[in-house]
């Protein structure tokens, strides 16, 4: 291509796992099947301005909030090295990357979701744009394509290359409902995350998700780590076999609407998730006290209005609660009333589902 220099720029968001992606093979293959709600709020926005450059190295800064961070090239070296092959480009230019994230940087809430998907995704704008500069150096006249199959190509492609930078960031790329890794009842593959296909109810739309930050500080595990603790666990087969049964019943609760089903299957696998790393070598407890506290708070809130209010957790001690859009006003006064007391500095973040990355 001719091109020198340009920008490109993207927002995407987090996500949040109902069946959780919890140990992986080689290349980001991942053990088992997930299923996500892509979220709103929680987003990263991304701007990479790229320049041609001579030698061939990667070449790139990071700057994080509007400065430069050095803390975050390491992962992105790493990302590089394992998507070059599909970004010939990558060693043609120097790229400048920014970016920030919506939601406070220590907050515990991971930000490799959204900022692995918002990277992979400015990496596609930018080859798209080199290929038209060569589409349009032979045919000068505008080549029509089919863009809903070429959407199709750049979605895949982007939650392909996020999936390597970060396993969930490939579920971040659409919305509202993400599937990855290969299974018996959904359209999926192991190599990018896809809108789920089925029958959606509506109870599901527009589904809130609150998260509570219990605790702040820096991961415990680090996912790299934590996955790498489902190698030789003892409950590894049966627990890889039960994320395939959750997501199959799933899809039926998500087409019939049946909250209360929904409840027992998604905090089934946040206790489940927990449960893996409590027993493998070495063991961690990622709650804290304040963690348990709020399940039993929300259990008994459960228990005596009837809501659907229900928990999920990452590999972490914060809290998302999850409920249906109706019961929004009934629930967040219930957060503000007696849950917010459990979190730092009585910090909470209202979000809920979205649609997915957008071109900024
Ligand atoms: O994407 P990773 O490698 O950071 O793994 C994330 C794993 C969980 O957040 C705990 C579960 C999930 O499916 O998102």
């Amino acid at each position: 291509s001719h091109i020198k220099s340009g920008t490109v720029k993207w927002s995407s968001p987090s996500n949040i796992a109902l069946v959780k992606y919890w140990g992986k093979k080689d290349n980001q293959i991942p053990e088992n099947p997930s299923i996500s709600f892509t979220l709103s709020n929680c987003k990263t926005i991304t701007e990479v301005t790229y320049t041609k450059k001579e030698g061939d190295d990667f070449s790139f800064d990071v700057y994080f909030e509007g400065e430069k961070n050095e803390a975050f090239k390491p992962k992105i070296q790493t990302f590089f090295e394992r998507i070059e092959s599909y970004i010939p480009f990558l060693r043609d230019y120097h790229f400048k990357i920014e970016t920030s994230n919506t939601f406070p940087h220590s907050s515990g809430i991971a930000s490799s979701a959204s900022g692995m998907s918002a990277l992979a995704l400015c990496l596609m704008s930018i080859e798209e744009k080199l290929k038209n500069d060569v589409i349009q150096s032979c045919h000068p006249e505008p080549v029509e394509g089919d863009s809903e199959e070429s959407q199709n190509y750049f979605n895949k492609k982007a939650s392909f290359l996020a999936r390597l930078g970060s396993g969930s960031a490939c579920r971040s790329i659409e919305g509202e409902l993400v599937v990855w890794g290969e299974n018996e009842s959904t359209e999926s593959s192991d190599l990018f995350g896809i809108k789920f296909n089925g029958e959606v109810h509506s109870n599901f739309k527009n589904y809130q998700d609150t998260i509570l930050l219990v605790d702040k500080g820096e991961k415990q595990v680090s996912s790299t780590v934590g996955h790498k603790l489902m190698f030789g666990h003892p409950f590894a087969k049966e627990r890889f076999a039960q994320a395939h049964k959750n997501l199959a019943n799933l899809k039926e609760v998500f087409a019939s609407g049946d909250l209360k089903a929904f409840v027992k299957i998604v905090e089934s696998e946040a206790l489940t998730l927990h449960a893996m790393m409590m027993t493998s070598i070495p063991y961690f407890i990622l709650m804290k006290p304040n963690t348990l506290e709020i399940i039993n708070k929300i259990w008994k809130f459960r228990e005596e209005t009837n809501s659907n209010i229900c928990f999920t957790l990452d590999a972490g001690a914060n809290v998302h609660v999850l409920y249906p859009s109706e019961e929004k006003e009934t629930v967040l006064d219930f957060i503000k009333k007696e849950l917010a007391a459990y979190c730092q500095n009585e910090h909470y973040i209202c979000d809920h589902t979205g649609l997915g990355a957008n071109q900024i």
